[in-house]
C-alpha cells in the first residue's frame, strides 16, 4: 500500500488544496502512474467525523468502475469526506445523493419529473429573460466582478423558479444561500470554523423550513407548479413528504448553484486565455457551444471529489478493498487522465470524444441536473457573447480554498 509518506503527496491535508492548481495537477499525474491505489490517513477536522483514511481513485477507468458499481461502492452513509456529524443528517433528513437503492431510486423517480425535457423546455423562456436582465444590469452598472454580477445570479434564480419559490421569500432564500455556501471545508481556526459552520447550518435549516412550509401549503392547495406535483401522488401513488421536499430543495441549492456558477466563471477565463476557442465561439456559436460546455466542465471539474464506502471484498487496480473502506473519486484527476484525453491540459472545445466525468461517472447517481446546467450556461453565454463580444477576464480569479468545490469567489472582467 502506497501512503502519503512514500509519495510526499497528502490529499487528506487541506494544505495540499491551497497549492497552485498546476502543482496539484503534477501530483495527481504522479499518482495516476502508480499501479495500485494510494492510501491517505485522515486528519481530524473540527466538527466533522474522521475515519482511518481513504484510497484515492485518480484514474478515469477507476472512477467509472466505482460509479457504475453502486452495489459494491455505496453512497451511504454519505458521499462527502470527512463525513458530517450524525445530527446534521438527523436535522436535514436523507438526501438522495447519500442513499442507495431502493430508497435512492424511489426519490430519483419522483423528482426526475422536475428535469424532464418537457419541464426544461418550459424553463427556457424564463432562463432567457433572466439572462437578458442580468446582461442589461451589468451594462448599466459597468464591469466589476463577473461572479457576483453575472455567474452567481442565474443558477439560484433558475432553482427558485423551478421549485416555484414565491417572490416574497426569494430575498431571504438568496441571503441564506450566500451564508450556507460560505463554508466549504477551508482550514480555519477552531472558533472561526465553529462559528461559520453554525451559521451555515442555521441558514440551511431556515431554508428547509421555508420549503417544508411551502410543501405543506401546496399539499392542501395544489396548483400547477412543481412543488404541488412533487407533494401530491403521481400515477404510481408516489409522492414526497414535505420533509423530503425540504431535503431535495437544499440538495438542489448545494448541487446546482455553486457548480453552474463556477463553470461559467472558470469558462470565461478559459475562453479569454484561449483565443482559438473565442474565435470559434464568436464565429459560430451554435456549432461550438455544446463542445465548449463539455470541455469547460472537464477542465474545471466543478466538483472535485465525492466518496463511496466499500460493501464487500473487491479488487481494484491491484488493491484489495475490504468492507468499510472509503474510496474517494477525484473527478479532476480522472478528467486529465492521459490514457483517455490526449494532451489533457489543453482546452480544446472541439475535443471528440469527450467522455469526462465532471457530472459524475455513469451510474445511478449521474448528475440529475446536467441538462439543466448545460441549458443555463448555453443561454447565458449566448447572451454574453452576442451582446458583449469583447467580454474578457482581466486578472487571475480569486479562488476559494476548498477540497470540494472548484470555487471562484471573484473574477475581474471587462467588455
Ligand atoms: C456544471 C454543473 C454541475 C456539475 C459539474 C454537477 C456535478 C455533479 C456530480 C459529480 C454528481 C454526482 C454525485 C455522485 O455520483 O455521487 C451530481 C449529482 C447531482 N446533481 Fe449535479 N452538477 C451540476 C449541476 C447541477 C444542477 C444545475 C442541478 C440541479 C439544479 C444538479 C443536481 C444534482 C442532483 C439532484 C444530483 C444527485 C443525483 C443522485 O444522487 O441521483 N446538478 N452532480
Amino acid at each position: 500500500m502506497t501512503t502519503a509518506v512514500e509519495t510526499g503527496i497528502d490529499l487528506a491535508d487541506l494544505a495540499f488544496w491551497n497549492r497552485p492548481p498546476g502543482e496539484r495537477e503534477r501530483d495527481f499525474a504522479r499518482l495516476r502512474r502508480l499501479d495500485h491505489l494510494a492510501f491517505f490517513p485522515e486528519r481530524r477536522v473540527p466538527l466533522l467525523r474522521s475515519g482511518k483514511g481513504f484510497h484515492a481513485l485518480v484514474r478515469h477507468a477507476d472512477v467509472v468502475e466505482a460509479s457504475r458499481n453502486a452495489k459494491v461502492f455505496s453512497s451511504e452513509p454519505a458521499v462527502t469526506n470527512p463525513e458530517p456529524p450524525g445530527w446534521v443528517k438527523h436535522v436535514f433528513g436523507d438526501s438522495m445523493v447519500n442513499l442507495d437503492d431502493p430508497r435512492h431510486a424511489r426519490l430519483r423517480r419522483i423528482v426526475s419529473r422536475a428535469f424532464s425535457p418537457k419541464m426544461l423546455a418550459k424553463l427556457d423562456d424564463d432562463i432567457r429573460e433572466a439572462a437578458t436582465r442580468i446582461v442589461d444590469d451589468v451594462i448599466a452598472e459597468g464591469p466589476r466582478d463577473f461572479v457576483t454580477q453575472v455567474a452567481a445570479r442565474l443558477p439560484i434564480h433558475v432553482i427558485c423558479d423551478m421549485v416555484g419559490v414565491p417572490d416574497a421569500i426569494r430575498a431571504k432564500v438568496h441571503r441564506h444561500v450566500d451564508v450556507s455556501t460560505a463554508y466549504t471545508g477551508v482550514r480555519m481556526s477552531l472558533p472561526r470554523t465553529v462559528a461559520m459552520a453554525g451559521r451555515n447550518m442555521a441558514a440551511l435549516f431556515s431554508l428547509q423550513r421555508l420549503v417544508i412550509e411551502l410543501g405543506r401549503e401546496r399539499e392542501k392547495n395544489p396548483g400547477g407548479d412543481l412543488v404541488s406535483a412533487l407533494v401530491t401522488a403521481n400515477v404510481d401513488g408516489e409522492r414526497l413528504t414535505p420533509r423530503e421536499l425540504g431535503s431535495f430543495f437544499t440538495l438542489l441549492l448545494v448541487a446546482g448553484n455553486e457548480t453552474a456558477r463556477n463553470t461559467m466563471a472558470h469558462g470565461l477565463k478559459l475562453i479569454t486565455d484561449t483565443p482559438e476557442a473565442r474565435d470559434r465561439l464568436t464565429g459560430d456559436f451554435d456549432t461550438h457551444i455544446a463542445g465548449a460546455i463539455e470541455e469547460t466542465v472537464r477542465i474545471v471539474s466543478p466538483i472535485m471529489q465525492f466518496r463511496r464506502t466499500v460493501t464487500e471484498p473487491y479488487e481494484l487496480r491491484g488493491t484489495s478493498l475490504t468492507p468499510g473502506d472509503k474510496v474517494v473519486l477525484f473527478y479532476g484527476s480522472a478528467n486529465r487522465d492521459e490514457d483517455v484525453f490526449p494532451d489533457p491540459g489543453r482546452y480544446d472545445i472541439t475535443r471528440t470524444p469527450n467522455p469526462h466525468v465532471g457530472f459524475g461517472g455513469p451510474g445511478p447517481h449521474f448528475c440529475l441536473g446536467a441538462n439543466l446546467a448545460r441549458q443555463e450556461i448555453k443561454i447565458m453565454f449566448r447572451e454574453l457573447f452576442t451582446r458583449l463580444p469583447a467580454i474578457r477576464t482581466t486578472a487571475e480569479p480569486e479562488l476559494l480554498l476548498s477540497n470540494f468545490d472548484n470555487s471562484v469567489r471573484h473574477q475581474a472582467f471587462t467588455f
